[in-house]
């Protein structure tokens, strides 16, 4: 494979897209010579209560941080996302639901998850929830995750959805951050033909939480749960006490919408606030034109809504659009590694998108298991969550898309709303591993180390100039973490965390995180959050966390763990410590290999030197660097020796 290969645009796919090649380039040079033009025609592409007459107030400054969009501007997401439609689209399908269980499917029209929404509305009020209250959404990917999301949205309450995988003392800490007293959640969950015991995690972590006055238990598998009287109530309990009328809400484009946490270089999760308008407008927009989506597809996105993916391509942008859009409940393997083609064949998916991790785990099965299905149906596929290397994305176009789709890799953050790099369908010539070039109003800045800014074919770190309407707006309830974290490496730039690489014909490949944040199956994890975990262990005095290459996970989370005098280091332990990590954080968070340290490489003024570690991680010696200025260099020998092997 070389960077050469291109795979041109197929005419078919660009005569019918909704823009081709010319278009782009004519709209995308639009958008930066005139953002308030662009956007202030764009904008108009969500309904507006009270149309906005300004478009765009931002300020990268350090001491006038702010962000707004179409700030005099009202409207509500759950009337864009269903009220909108049902004058023409009440009897289509918003969602096809694909249970665990491959007999257990279902189709909602926008009628009935309209009536359901407002229903939940009402329950939500009625239980004393008002407009600006935190809801935490702790749900199985059902539809009334999206349900959950919605009715919040109607009513102007802010949504934080904490991911189902996440432990009981996870979900505490998120609640307790936004100071949520209303939680949405299930008596179980189930993947993989396996119970996910949700109600049982919320009743644990609301030990820490005495905030929380009322907890909305969704009956999905009718599994033995707790309850306590005064605080549970069953959802279809409630709703079928409410009427299911309820006005929306009317809400400034600037009035949040949502709390998403994720993980950053400290060992706190930050929450991510989006608001209203801005948010809307571009996670539509970019669903539109991205996946080229035209009514008539049947839309999946294989996304968790625990994730931002979930947020804006399951429920905000394909709703808003008047799309089908298809939620899983189960995993790519269960009953047997066909299951995603299986999905596709029995509901007619013509977009497709996932993770490169689920890519590279079917890959490894080998191609019977894709072939024996049809696939006819698909016409495009995605990519997102981390670097696609090559050969996952040849198997991708090859074998998954019967090298007739193209694939558009999309590169995005929480923090961005929406995608910001990506091909579009019928009008990017593709490079397998290459986000290729900015959506539109998208000005990628390339800087090195020191902020010079970089032009032509370069490396370095990845930047963003300007502003877009779907940027998050700030940490919620720490702005200055906001600042730093974002806007103070290089000033007037958004700083990505991420390095990337541009070659002459202007594309981008991500390259991964320059900072703290490894990426494990897509999954966003903090290494400072491991190692808070691992600390909290009684035996374990000091550790160091890093990422190394993992043929299917992408990377994978390599500890180094240093045991308080007097503890043995034993095989028990190193199982032990991993189940530690999956209950302090979640399964996602288990730590691969652990290898015992003696001691860590310092620098005399007692900073851990992180890149020595990584280069251990990665088996790769060959540039450790000056080692002289470590407070004891045979530290970096004894770990050499006893590196642990990847699985
Ligand atoms: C990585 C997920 C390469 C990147 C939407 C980013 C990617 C982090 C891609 C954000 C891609 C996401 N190619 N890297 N197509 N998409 N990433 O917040 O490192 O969970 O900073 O948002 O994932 O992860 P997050």
């Amino acid at each position: 494979m070389t960077e050469t290969s291109v795979f041109a645009v197929n005419p078919e796919v660009a005569e019918n897209a909704w823009v081709d090649e010319a278009g782009y380039f004519r709209l995308y040079e639009q958008s930066i010579a005139d953002p308030e033009a662009f956007w202030g025609e764009h904008g108009k592409r969500i309904h507006w209560m009270k149309p906005f007459t300004k478009v765009k107030d931002v300020s990268y400054a350090p001491d006038d941080l702010h962000i707004r969009w179409f700030q005099d501007g009202t409207t509500n997401v759950a009337y864009n996302c269903l009220d909108r439609h049902l004058a023409t689209k009440r009897d289509d399908t918003a969602i096809i639901f694909e249970g665990d269980d491959p007999k257990d499917s279902k189709h909602i029209s926008y009628g009935e998850a309209y009536e359901e929404v407002c229903r939940l509305a009402n329950v939500l009020k009625a239980q004393g929830v008002r407009k600006g209250d935190r809801v935490t959404i702790y749900m199985p990917m059902v539809p009334e995750a999206a349900f959950a999301m919605l009715a919040c949205a109607r009513i102007g309450a802010i949504h934080s959805v904490v991911f189902g995988g996440f432990s009981p003392d996870s979900l505490a800490n998120r609640i307790v951050d936004c100071d949520s007293n209303f939680v949405i959640t299930a008596d179980e969950g189930v993947r993989g033909g396996r119970k996910i015991p949700l109600k049982a995690n919320t009743d644990k972590a609301l030990e820490k939480c005495p905030g929380v006055d009322k907890v909305l238990v969704l009956r999905r598998t009718g599994g033995q749960i707790g309850w306590v009287e005064g605080r549970d109530l069953w959802y279809h309990e409630e709703l079928a006490k409410v009427s299911d009328d309820c006005p929306p809400e009317e809400m400034n484009a600037e009035d949040p919408l949502f709390i998403l946490y994720t993980s950053g270089s400290t060992g706190k999760p930050k929450g991510v606030l989006h608001t209203t308008g801005g948010y809307l407008v571009y996670a539509s927009m970019t669903h539109q034109y991205v996946f080229d989506y035209h009514d008539g597809d049947v839309y999946w996105c294989t996304a968790d809504v625990g994730w931002v993916t979930g947020h804006s391509y399951i429920v905000y942008g394909p709703l808003a659009n008047g799309a089908t859009t298809l939620v899983f409940e189960g995993v790519p393997n269960y009953p047997d590694a066909s299951r995603f083609w299986q999905v596709v064949d029995k509901h007619k998916v013509s977009i497709f998108y996932t993770a490169p991790t689920a890519i590279r785990a079917l890959m490894r099965e080998g191609e019977g298991p894709v072939r024996r299905t049809s696939r006819k149906s698909l016409r495009l596929l995605g990519s997102v969550g981390e670097p696609i290397n090559p050969e996952a994305w040849l198997w991708y176009h090859k074998v998954v898309g019967d090298e007739r789709c193209p694939i558009v890799d999309t590169w995005w953050q929480t923090e961005t709303g929406g995608i910001l790099i990506t091909p579009l369908p019928g009008a990017t010539p593709l490079k397998p591993g290459s986000a290729t070039r900015p959506f539109f109003g998208i000005k990628p800045v390339m800087v090195d180390a020191d902020g010079k800014h970089l032009e032509g074919a370069c490396e370095g770190n990845l930047c963003i100039g300007d502003s877009w309407p779907g940027q998050m707006r700030t940490v919620y309830g720490d702005h200055e973490r906001f600042v730093q974290t974002y806007f103070s490496t290089y000033p007037n730039k958004y700083f990505t965390g991420d390095g990337a690489r541009r070659d002459a014909d202007g594309y981008y490949w991500i390259t991964g995180r320059v900072d703290d944040v490894i990426n494990v199956s897509g999954h966003r994890m903090g290494t400072a959050e491991v190692e808070s975990a691992l600390v909290a262990h009684a035996k374990v005095a000091e550790a160091a966390v890093v990422g190394y290459p993992h043929d299917i996970k992408g990377q994978g989370i390599y500890a180094y763990v240093t045991l308080v005098a007097g503890e043995e280091p034993s095989d028990a332990l190193r199982k032990e410590l991993v189940q530690w990590v999956r209950s302090e954080i979640g399964p996602i968070a288990s730590p691969d290999l652990i290898q015992w340290a003696p001691g860590l490489p310092k620098t005399r003024s007692g900073k851990i030197m992180r890149r020595i570690l990584r280069k251990i991680a990665e088996n790769d010696y060959s540039n450790l660097g000056d080692t002289s200025t470590l407070a004891d260099p045979a530290v970096v020998d004894d770990l050499i020796q006893h590196r642990q092997n990847k699985r």
